[in-house]
């Protein structure tokens, strides 16, 4: 076999406060990708179907009351259990879309007021991102969006902090060409062409280079 042509596939992450926007991208991407015949799965953290999930989403709903160092970890171990699957798919050739990952982890917990570095050492080592496709956009505009919902961390307040610490995070990563900041404000189809864009490139570019673990080492 001509092992030459082998290409693994590309971790593609989308990062953002609550209605940015993160969902609606990430499902246009994953759609085009497979029209386009590109192997393509997609994934959303919390992943609500695990057991740790169901405990998870029990929190967010306000179903559930939890200490917040206790709820971080959990949240680090619903990615945890994904791992071997997303490692498998990637070794695999197909690329994965996903939306939230650590950066969320780390970002709404601190904004609690836990410590940053804290917040960082449950996620260190986990599979590292290729893209980071941040949607941003002021908390002004994300509440103009229908309001936020029910769920526990979706208040103005509260996502105002989220949105600093995101960028505090950015400011702080070692890797920080790993970051597209996409202003979200634009339409819907403006924001889809940048992001195909993007992610082709990156498949394009990745396939070659060997899987990248190790987040935050
Ligand atoms: P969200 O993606 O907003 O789910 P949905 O689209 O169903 O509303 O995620 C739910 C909330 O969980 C969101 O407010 C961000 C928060 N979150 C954390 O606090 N830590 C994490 O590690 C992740 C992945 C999400
Ligand atoms: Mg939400």
């Amino acid at each position: 076999t001509n092992t030459s042509t082998y290409k693994r596939g590309a971790f593609i992450l989308f990062e953002g406060c609550d209605r940015t926007g993160k969902s609606t991208q990430a499902n246009k991407l994953f759609e085009y990708l497979q029209i386009k015949g590109h192997a393509v799965k997609f994934w959303k953290f919390p992943d609500r179907t695990t057991p740790i999930g169901q405990t998870i989403n029990a929190y967010l709903t306000n179903n559930q009351e939890l200490d917040d160092k206790a709820i971080h970890l959990l949240f680090s171990a619903n990615r945890w259990e994904c791992m071997p699957k997303m490692k498998n798919l990637l070794l695999g050739g197909t690329t994965i879309i996903v939306d939230r990952y650590a950066y969320s982890g780390v970002s709404y917990s601190a904004s609690k007021g836990l410590d940053l570095n804290w917040c960082r050492c449950s996620d260190i080592g986990l599979l590292r991102p290729d893209v980071i496709i941040f949607m941003d956009l002021s908390t002004e505009e994300s509440e103009k969006r229908g309001g936020f919902g029910e769920e526990r961390y979706e208040k103005k307040d509260f996502q105002e902090i989220v949105r600093k610490t995101f960028a505090l995070l950015k400011e702080k990563d070692d890797d920080d060409s790993l970051w597209e900041v996409l202003d979200a404000k634009q339409s819907v189809e403006r924001l889809h062409e940048q992001i195909v864009e993007i992610s082709l490139d990156i498949i394009e570019n990745c396939g070659q280079l060997p899987l990248k673990e190790g987040l935050w080492e």
